[in-house]
């Protein structure tokens, strides 16, 4: 794993946006694997601006997101469809057919099945975003006792629902249940980028660097990861020692 300690939650942003934006200049067409959540909104602000004002170029790359609620539809205000069209695809030149977020509306079997299948048809992932949740998860790959591999459908922890409040009307509306890739998609795409964020990941954030690897830590299997870049601030990194 390589660490970059950034000062701050805005040196963060612009250092991941960096590394994508090198990522598309190196391969015009690559498959970029995307996050939600609060963590990469900044990277995806960089990423709008550096398509505004240094020409980087959408055009040809395809993107498929690491996770959706089950039940709403895409231009549902909570969707993480919805989410990314807003926070990024409305901005830069992507055609909106090159995007792809697991569908949450079909049954989940098809739609778990079509998301394996189109990520393996792509060529695979060339560099995926992840954000870390409170509890050590990536995608909505929840502490269990065992890694699951592929795309499937999950009920989610009771701190990630608790954490995604904050995006609902409230505790109830949260979704119970959502498609996510799997651990081994995650594993598969060629380049990992972590984003982490804030002095409360700042404990699980140690777990995943230092800790054993385990399922119940989901994250710490990005160890075993042979191209990892952990990117976090100070605060995140305050009790990780390095
Ligand atoms: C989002 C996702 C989640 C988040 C994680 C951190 O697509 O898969 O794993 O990355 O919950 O969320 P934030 O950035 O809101 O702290």
């Amino acid at each position: 794993m390589r660490i970059h300690k950034t000062k701050n939650y805005d040196e963060l942003s612009r250092k991941a946006a960096d590394l994508i934006f090198a990522q598309v200049m190196l391969r015009p067409a690559c498959v970029l694997g995307l996050a939600t959540g609060s963590t990469p909104i900044g990277t995806y602000q960089c990423l709008i601006q550096d398509h505004q004002n240094k020409g980087l170029d959408f055009s040809q790359v395809v993107t498929v997101n690491l996770d959706e609620y089950r039940g709403l539809t895409g231009d549902n205000d909570q969707s993480y469809r919805y989410f990314m069209n807003h926070q990024l695809f409305h901005h830069i030149n992507i055609p909106l057919s090159h995007t792809n977020v697991p569908n949450g509306i079909i049954a989940p079997d098809k739609a778990c099945d079509e998301y394996e299948r189109l990520i393996r048809n792509l060529g695979g992932i060339d560099m995926q975003v992840l954000g870390l949740g409170h509890n050590g998860h990536i995608g909505f790959n929840e502490p269990a006792d065992h890694f699951v591999a592929d795309t499937h459908q999950v009920d989610l922890a009771q701190k990630t629902i608790d954490a995604n409040t904050r995006f609902f009307a409230n505790v109830d509306a949260v979704p119970r249940q959502a498609i996510t890739m799997g651990i081994g998609t995650i594993m598969k795409a060629r380049k990992i980028l972590l984003l982490v964020s804030g002095e409360e990941k700042a404990d699980i954030l140690n777990q995943v660097i230092n800790g054993p690897i385990t399922p119940l830590v989901p994250a710490s299997i990005l160890q075993l990861h042979p191209d990892v870049t952990v990117i976090a601030d100070e605060a995140a990194l305050s009790k990780t020692a390095l």
